[in-house]
Formats: structure tokens, C-alpha cells, sequence
């Protein structure tokens, strides 16, 4: 079981998304459920979805011991390269949690290859699990995201925080390590600067219908998958000291940022890249 801090500041009100409901493809992974953890935390109800079966299930009951009377479902077998695994697991959200209000697309492949040894295959699965995966999870959540920006659309003139609070939000989440390029990451970086190009494209074009896009770039945060598979143990050490805040990144800083995007003070925040790296993929030579 995780502790309140190692998820969220303590300085968000509690309550602030009662009543809402999040959806998170890679909800079982480190940086996803922390984010799926601060939002539980602060009132949602959530629905996470991923490939194993056995780890969604257990990291959905993890969850939603955050909070008394929390609803945390896990959908395992959802493979998010195939468009109908997400509809029917966004139906079944939507059905048993009563809407969807907010989406995180979290799914990633990552491995380090390089361009002459990386077979065919393995680009491909990268690219469909990002680019296509972060499509699938949108299309099939859209229509609920409609619903809920309909219902809880901000006007700019109602006080905050509006009495409604809000919904019809997504967050991408995406990396740095495409700004600069970063060898043996050829296929990472192209399939992140996918998802950045699509949640642009979100924001213009559902801008008019309520919903707002966002993209969160994470940079290294210490104990996930994606650190421990690009910076080696025995150089970790000497990485910390190098990073410009001196200190790796925490999934709470990632949960921070989400409660951030998908509150009311987020209103006017769409199309936008939230880089939360610590100035880590400004250092010359980092990813
Ligand atoms: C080279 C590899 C490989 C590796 C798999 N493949 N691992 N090639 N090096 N380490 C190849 C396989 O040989 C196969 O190609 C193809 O990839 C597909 O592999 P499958 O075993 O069929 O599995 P699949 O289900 O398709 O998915 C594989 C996977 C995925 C893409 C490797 O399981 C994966 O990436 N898991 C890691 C998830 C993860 O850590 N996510 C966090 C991302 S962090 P052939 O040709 O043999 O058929 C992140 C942030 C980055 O994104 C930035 C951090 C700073």
C-alpha cells in the first residue's frame, strides 16, 4: 500500500473530483497509477486498463484503497494496438462508473535498440502501441469526453471553482527525449512526437466542443520502467548528480501536474506540452 505522499502534494483541497470519473490506458505502470492515484485520492472514481491481467486487477484494488468508498476497476487483456479491446473497455467504464470525464493515454513500448538492429516488428510494435494505441484510446473514449465537456464546459465568467467542476479532459503522455533525438531511441522518438502532433490536433479541433488536450512529458522519475531501462544502475549515481535540480523526478511530481491539467485551474490550458523533467532535456547530451 502507498502512502498519500508518494502520489500527491498535500496541498490539493480534498473533494476536488468527486463525483468524476477517469480513464487511463497503462494505469497499471508506475508513472500512470500515481496519476490515477492522486485523482482517486482527491475524489474520482477510475477505470484502468492493460495487457496483463493479473497486474491491472491487483494495481485497480491498490488504488482504490486511497480513499473509503473508492470505485477502482482494472480491465486486464486490453491491448491497446486493437480498437475493439478499448470500446468495449471504455463501454464498460462508461456503464459501471457512469461516464467517462477524464482520459489519461499512457501506454508505451520502450526498449533501447539500434536503427540497423531493431527487426521490422519491434519498430512497428512501438509505433502501434504509442501512436496507434494513444488513437484508439481517444476515439473510443470520445464520445463520453463530449458528453462530460457539454456538461461541465467553463464559460470564464462562473466563479471558480465552478460548481460542476470539469470533465472532457485528455492527458497524452509522452517524453522529452524526441526534442533532441537520442540514439537507440529512434523508434520511441518517433512515435512520441506522434502522440505530441495528435494531442495538437485534439485541441484545435475539439477546442470548439468543450474539450481540452494536453500532453505530459515526463522526465527521469526514480523507480520506473522507463529509467530503469535507459540509465544502467552502475551510472544512476552520477546521472542524479548531473541533473540540473540535482535529484531524479518523483511520480509525485506527475500526479502534481495531472491534478493540475485536469482541475479548474487548468481551464485555459489546452495544445500544450508540460514538461515536468526537472530542465533535465535542456542538458546537453540528455535525452
Ligand atoms: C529489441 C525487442 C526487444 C528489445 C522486444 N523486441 N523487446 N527488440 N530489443 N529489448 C521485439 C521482439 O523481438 C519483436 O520483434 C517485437 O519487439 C515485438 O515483441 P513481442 O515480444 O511480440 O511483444 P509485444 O507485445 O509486441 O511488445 C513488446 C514491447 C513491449 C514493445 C517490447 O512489451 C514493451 O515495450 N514493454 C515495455 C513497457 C515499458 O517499459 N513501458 C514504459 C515505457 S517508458 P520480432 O521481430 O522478433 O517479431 C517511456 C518513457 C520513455 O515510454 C522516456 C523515459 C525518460
Amino acid at each position: 500500500m502507498s502512502s498519500k505522499s508518494d502520489f500527491i502534494s498535500d496541498i490539493w483541497k480534498d473533494g476536488l473530483f468527486d463525483n468524476k470519473v477517469v480513464f487511463c490506458t497503462g494505469g497499471a505502470g508506475t508513472i500512470c497509477s500515481a496519476q490515477v492515484r492522486a485523482l482517486v485520492y482527491l475524489g474520482a472514481n477510475a477505470c484502468i486498463v492493460g495487457r496483463n491481467v493479473e497486474k491491472t486487477e491487483r494495481v485497480a484494488k491498490e488504488i482504490a484503497t486511497v480513499r473509503p468508498g473508492a470505485k477502482v476497476i482494472g480491465i486486464g487483456a486490453v491491448d491497446v494496438r486493437k480498437y475493439d479491446n478499448l470500446e468495449a473497455a471504455a463501454q464498460r467504464c462508461a456503464k459501471e462508473l457512469g461516464g467517462i470525464d477524464y482520459v489519461i493515454a499512457g501506454a508505451a513500448g520502450n526498449f533501447l535498440a539500434s536503427i540497423e538492429q531493431i527487426s521490422v516488428n519491434a519498430f512497428k510494435s512501438v509505433i502501434d502501441i504509442d501512436v496507434l494505441g494513444s488513437y484508439h484510446t481517444l476515439k473510443a473514449t470520445l464520445p463520453y469526453l463530449l458528453k462530460s465537456a457539454e456538461k461541465h464546459r467553463y464559460d470564464g465568467k462562473t466563479h471558480i471553482p465552478s460548481p460542476l467542476g470539469t470533465g472532457g479532459r485528455i492527458i497524452f503522455v509522452s517524453a522529452t527525449l524526441h526534442y533532441r533525438a537520442m540514439p537507440f531511441q529512434a523508434h520511441v522518438s518517433v512515435a512520441k512526437a506522434g502522440i505530441d502532433a495528435l494531442s495538437d490536433s485534439v485541441a484545435l479541433e475539439y477546442g470548439p466542443r468543450g474539450i481540452t488536450s494536453n500532453i505530459i512529458a515526463p522526465g527521469p522519475i526514480e523507480s520506473t520502467e522507463g529509467v530503469d531501462r535507459l540509465i544502467p544502475s552502475h551510472l544512476k549515481e552520477a546521472n542524479i548528480q548531473a541533473q540540473p535540480l540535482g535529484r531524479l523526478g518523483h511520480v509525485r511530481d506527475i500526479g502534481d501536474a495531472t491534478v493540475y491539467v485536469f482541475s479548474d485551474a487548468g481551464n485555459y490550458l489546452t495544445g500544450q506540452t508540460l514538461v515536468v523533467d526537472g530542465a533535465h532535456w535542456r542538458m546537453s547530451g540528455a535525452g
